[in-house]
């Protein structure tokens, strides 16, 4: 046992080739066996976890992006929201909601137990997506187009918070997601029939219309 002081100038006299306390090996076989237990846990929760969903991963640009959100709002719009397009794609389309400081575009009416496609892209800054009372988070960012297949199980009108900080008005960028159990209806909508797409702001409209890169 090492019982003299050394000021640390010069180095302590090894003892690594000594063999180690069985205490020491105990721990390093219990800390080997953890790492071992995490390692395999990683693809694991990939698989059966559902944590990490296996998503379709795409570059874009926000003109591009835009344009798809827009064409979406012409096709299926059925309304507006306080100004902003409410979209009810069929089951199984691609959804494209857009996050931009400090709004998220469309309004979103979904069917209960159908699966879509739900795109996700940021046309400025890095947001976030969080569904609201669900524990749901995605990271959205500029550039690419990160799509989700999503099922939702459970009818309501929820709340889509952004939960990366992005600017002075990040607490108030507030979407909205209305699922229903059956066939969507108009109900729930300031203007109901209304064109969708012509309630977008006419700033984002200019980006849509702006020659795609
Ligand atoms: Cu968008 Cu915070």
């Amino acid at each position: 046992m090492h019982t003299e002081t050394h000021t640390g100038l010069e180095s302590p006299k090894g003892v690594w080739w000594k063999p180690a306390h069985p205490a020491e090996k105990m721990w390093v076989t219990i800390a080997f066996v953890w790492c071992m237990i995490l390692f395999a846990m990683m693809p694991l929760w990939h698989w059966k976890g559902g944590q990490n969903p296996s998503g379709i991963r795409r570059s874009t640009d926000p003109a591009s992006y835009m344009k798809r959100v827009m064409e979406q709002a012409q096709q299926y719009g059925v309304g507006t929201d306080k100004g902003i397009p409410v979209v009810a794609p069929p089951p199984g389309a691609d959804v494209y909601l857009a996050a931009m400081t400090f709004q998220w575009t469309p309004v979103l009416k979904l069917q209960k137990g159908k699966q879509y496609t739900l795109h996700l892209s940021s046309l400025d800054v890095v947001h976030g997506f969080g569904l609201y009372p669900i524990n749901v988070n995605f990271m959205v960012v500029p550039g690419f187009d990160y799509g989700l297949r999503v099922t939702p199980n459970e009818a309501g009108d929820f709340r889509i918070i952004c939960n990366e900080f992005c600017g002075i008005g990040h607490h108030t960028m507030v979407g909205r997601v209305i699922v229903e159990d059956g066939p969507t209806t108009s109900a729930a909508i300031d203007a109901p029939g209304a064109n969708a797409a012509a309630a977008m702001n006419p700033a984002l409209a200019a980006l849509a219309a702006g020659s795609a890169k």
